[in-house]
């Protein structure tokens, strides 16, 4: 197997109050291939967002990697310095979020707001950045990119903003694109369309992509490989083909029956009953027990490893 371009080992990444710290995301492990999408999936607030930002190295103030490795191309981004980390965010890995309002600044134009990430990093000039940033915006869609550039935020509707995203995130041409919940604030034609644009750029680029999201049907469109996360841990990873077919650990079969397989289609969708445990949850046992249809006692004595089953395929399940 060639070198991953990141592995991620034994995160932990915790939250500090005055007098508490609370964990997070508690010692996950991955790794992402050359040319690899990789899905993180799971429900609200099991860590997704937490596990993404620890590797961008954006936590809010609070939050803190408190533990493991996150090695980008072998080396631990966790040593880096500030200014090393802002060189490789942005040109090596970019990253595009839930709702572009919140990473595009609305008081500059777009053109702008590419440029800036073109000239820093690619030791570009202006002119050369705008042909850059044309560039790139003719091929997320915009036939007349030289309009978009001069336009604000505010001025594009949901589904431009995040193709713009997608422009700016590809324009430096990274390694590593981390992507969460790209299209979940759109309306479901306009994110088939941009997933289809973004299946096609990944292609075409063969860059790696940790796809954040909750949906496994946008899962089954896009990634090789599948990690299930719940309440801060892996509990089960295994290619795309595997998880969707056999899937082992109860709770990715609750998300898989609580997933509707084809659109339109009518079928009994049992949602998973109860909700995740809040973060911290301090439990003897499996972390998802209290919610799962074939848990004995012995579940709640002491907590599953995360064991290999059968070649990248790992679940954290005694029952498994
Ligand atoms: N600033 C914060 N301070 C303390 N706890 C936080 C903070 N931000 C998030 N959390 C907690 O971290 C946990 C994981 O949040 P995270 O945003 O990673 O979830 P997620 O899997 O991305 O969910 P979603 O699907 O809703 O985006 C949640 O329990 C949340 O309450
Ligand atoms: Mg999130």
């Amino acid at each position: 197997m060639q070198e991953p371009v990141l592995q991620v080992k034994t995160l932990k990444t915790s939250f500090r109050t005055k007098n508490r710290e609370t964990t997070i995301v508690d010692g996950i492990d991955f790794e992402i291939g050359p040319n690899e999408v990789v899905a993180l999936v799971g429900e609200s607030g099991c860590g997704k967002s937490m596990t993404s930002l620890s590797i961008m190295q954006l936590l809010p103030r609070a939050g803190e990697v408190s533990g493991g490795e996150i090695r980008f191309r072998g080396r631990n981004l966790l040593e880096l310095t500030k200014k090393e980390m802002a060189q490789i965010r942005g040109r090596r890995i970019s990253m595009i979020f839930q709702e572009p309002m919140t990473s595009l600044n609305p008081v500059l134009t777009i053109g702008l707001q590419m440029t800036e990430a073109i000239v820093r990093h690619l030791n570009a000039d202006k002119t050369k950045a705008n042909e850059i940033a044309d560039e790139w915006l003719r091929r997320v869609g915009f036939p007349e990119p030289s309009r978009i550039r001069r336009s604000f935020p505010h001025q594009l509707s949901g589904g431009m903003r995040q193709r713009v995203m997608l422009a700016m995130a590809m324009s430096c041409k990274p390694d590593l694109l981390i992507a969460d919940e790209p299209t979940t604030a759109l309306d479901v034609t306009i994110q088939a369309q941009v997933l289809d644009l973004m299946r096609e750029l990944l292609k075409e680029t063969g860059m790696s992509v940790l796809f954040i999201t909750h949906d496994l049907g946008v899962v089954a469109e896009m990634a090789n490989r599948v990690i299930v996360m719940y309440a801060g841990q892996i509990v089960e990873s295994a290619d795309v083909r595997t998880l969707f077919t056999s899937p082992l650990h109860p709770y990715t079969k609750g998300l898989l029956q609580s997933t509707p397989r084809m659109k339109g289609a009518i079928e009994k969708l049992v949602p998973i009953p109860g909700s995740v445990p809040p973060a911290g949850t301090k439990l003897p046992g499996c972390r998802f027990a209290d919610r799962c249809p074939i848990a004995t006692p012995e579940c709640r004595e002491k907590p599953p490893e995360l064991r290999q089953i059968g070649s990248g395929h790992t679940v954290r399940c005694i029952k498994a």
